[in-house]
């Protein structure tokens, strides 16, 4: 509350806060998250003193953001003098909770000059781009119209005798801080990284890289993975910022031995944490969605043989296909080892694991399309049997003397009996369920797929652990479940996230948010944090897997032990947990998160006064 306080106070000095980022209308990864749910936060906090800048690039901007001009305020003017110069920039509303202001740069507008551009980003900064990179091209337009853009509001900020703060994410919105420093231009910067660029590849290619970083050479590495001019565009925002800051304690330990400096904030994620008035509507909305699921799985698995849908679990994964990185490795390995021990402790439950990722694909597989499709048309015709049977035995109360129900197959017409037999033979099938759901360009050589077929882990009837590969991420328009992630989040039962390498992990968060249970490793920047909390995690649904101290081996064993445990629960206990997980997730509100934010602000406003002010 004191926190809270101070923050508020802050509105009253006379500051002002550019936040920018890549993902500022245009999603592509966790940093939209970031920056989305922490709006409503910023704005409660620092009212018209806050604007957000991205690239305007993303083909749907014109559906999220609101343009206007209010010339007023010098916000706006600054943009119509960039206008003037022929420049696509906009300022206006983006159309999301909290509803920021936003300023939206086209780096299209600055192509024709992009030589010179990287030519003097070259001769004052020492990068060079001799390998042709078109994401490169992209963030150098827009960081020069980032820059460009900063200049005028500092102008402004000095005449008015605010102080202007500039915080980025990432190297792709960072490139303006080196010319920052160099000008000395009066901002106060602070950068932000949500993992690094080194980081993550060496994380897929060692599986020693944790005891490894310590001993690393950057620039080796940046050759090894022909990254160069990426890597030192990081280093130049990390080490121009006044304040350096990251996601986590495991990031900041790549900041040191990648980055070359030690983060003076940890600016941990949070999300806009929505409660429901009624505690029932969380458990109500599981049942909800986890019908809807089961109907999948009536259409995926039940054309071959069938299981007692009250005594499934479903597990599901989620991210970006980063095998080893999300611990997709571990999580077979941990399923194989679960599906023979149910099978040996004779565990009357099935276990269904979604794994929900992206990889190229052709098509929906044709059977997987066509059974579904059957058993919608059985759902039909059980549709039209029940009307036909309604109508009838209403018509037969009325009018029969006996008040005897009459016999109900008597009321179904033929053709209705033998269309719903036919429909039903047509779809039985000896086939095994498929593993995936979609015809992958690659097969052969997915890495998903090459487990299952070692482990056998096919879909066979006496498996306990059934598995469906989904290799495309789930919206509403998704053919095979039509619901929304967040929906299909709900209607599952636990998450499985043992990452090895996350400098975050948002998807942990989000489950319990919505009271689905979740896995997480104590690699992930989320685990980590949660550690430091006082909290006796299993029973608020966190389950945490050791892969510090432990051997991929007997990670794997452990989390197979959760799983098994987390199988046996009853209804009762899930019940409970889903409540606890729920209120948990409230740690994670920005409500509380944001003091992080405004230590990272005070850090840097404390560093090198400005002298002319
Ligand atoms: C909620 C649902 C119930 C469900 C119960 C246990 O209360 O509203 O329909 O039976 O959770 O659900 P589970 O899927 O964990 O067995
Ligand atoms: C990056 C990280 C992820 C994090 C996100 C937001 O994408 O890989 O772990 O959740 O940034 O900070």
């Amino acid at each position: 509350m004191a926190e809270r306080k101070k923050a508020r106070k802050k509105k009253e000095e006379p500051k002002m806060l550019a936040e920018i980022a890549w993902e500022v209308c245009n999603q592509v990864g966790g940093i939209y998250t970031v920056i989305r749910s922490k709006a409503p936060v910023m704005v409660d906090q620092w009212g018209k003193d806050y604007v957000l800048v991205g690239p305007k690039i993303h083909p749907n901007v014109s559906s999220d953001f609101e343009e206007h001009m209010d010339d007023k305020i010098p916000i706006a003017q600054v943009v119509r003098e960039m206008k003037e110069m022929g420049w696509d920039v906009s300022f206006g509303t983006w159309l999301v909770s909290g509803r920021p202001q936003t300023v939206l740069l086209n780096p299209a507008s600055v192509m024709p000059q992009l030589g010179n551009i990287k030519y003097f980003y070259w001769q004052d900064h020492h990068i060079d781009f001799n390998n042709h990179d078109p994401l490169v091209d992209e963030v150098m337009a827009f960081g020069f119209m980032v820059k460009e853009f900063l200049f005028r509001m500092a102008r402004v900020c000095l005449e008015q005798d605010v102080e202007l703060l500039a915080h980025f994410h990432e190297w792709m919105a960072g490139t303006a801080i080196a010319d920052i420093r160099k000008e000395q231009i009066p901002i106060k910067t602070v950068f932000t990284t949500h993992a690094t660029l080194l980081g993550r590849y060496l994380a897929m290619n060692d599986p020693y890289f944790y005891d490894h970083l310590p001993f690393l050479n950057w620039e080796s590495e940046a050759n090894n993975f022909n990254v160069n001019t990426i890597a030192r565009l990081e280093r130049a925002c990390a080490h121009g910022a006044n304040i350096l800051s990251t996601v986590s304690e495991v990031t900041a330990k790549e900041c040191i031995h990648l980055l070359g400096r030690s983060p003076e904030a940890i600016v941990p994620n949070g999300l806009n944490i929505e409660r429901f008035s009624v505690l029932h509507e969380v458990q109500n909305l599981h049942h909800k969605y986890k019908e809807q699921i089961n109907h999948f799985v009536m259409g995926h698995f039940f054309q071959s043989y069938t299981f007692d849908l009250n005594n499934v679990i479903y597990f599901f994964t989620s991210g970006r296909f980063e095998f080893k990185n999300k611990g997709y490795d571990l999580t077979l390995e941990a399923l194989a080892r679960l599906n023979y021990k149910m099978k040996k402790h004779k565990i009357n439950k099935t276990v269904v694991m979604f794994f929900i990722t992206k990889q190229p694909f052709h098509s929906i597989n044709q059977e997987v399309m066509t059974s579904r499709a059957v058993m919608e048309e059985i759902d039909h015709n059980c549709e039209e049997i029940m009307k036909q049977v309604k109508e009838r035995l209403f018509q037969d109360a009325a009018t029969n003397s006996d008040h005897r129900l009459p016999e109900l197959n008597k009321l179904v017409d033929d053709y209705w009996k033998l269309r719903y037999r036919r429909t039903i033979q047509s779809w039985k099938t000896k086939r095994l369920p498929s593993v995936v759901t979609h015809n992958l360009i690659n097969d052969a050589d997915d890495q998903i797929l090459n487990f299952l077929r070692g482990a056998n882990l096919l879909n066979h009837e006496t498996d306990k652990v059934k598995i469906v590969y989904h290799p495309d991420f789930i919206s509403s328009t998704s053919p095979l479940f039509g619901m929304e992630y967040g929906q299909f989040v709900r209607g599952c039962h636990m998450g499985i996230f043992p990452s090895y390498y996350e400098p975050w992990g948002y998807t942990p968060v989000e489950c319990l948010a919505r009271g689905v249970s979740a896995v997480t490793s104590d690699l992930s920047g989320f685990g980590d944090y949660v550690k430091t909390l006082d909290i006796g995690d299993e029973e608020h649904g966190i389950y945490m897997i050791d892969r510090v101290n432990q051997d991929y081996h007997s990670a794997a064993e452990q989390l197979s032990e959760k799983m098994l445990a987390f199988v046996k629960t009853t209804g009762r206990e899930r019940i409970a947990s889903r409540n606890l997980a729920e209120d948990l997730s409230e740690e994670f509100d920005w409500k509380n998160l944001i003091k992080h934010y405004d230590h990272a602000y005070d850090l840097a406003l404390e560093k090198y006064p400005i002298e002319n002010k």
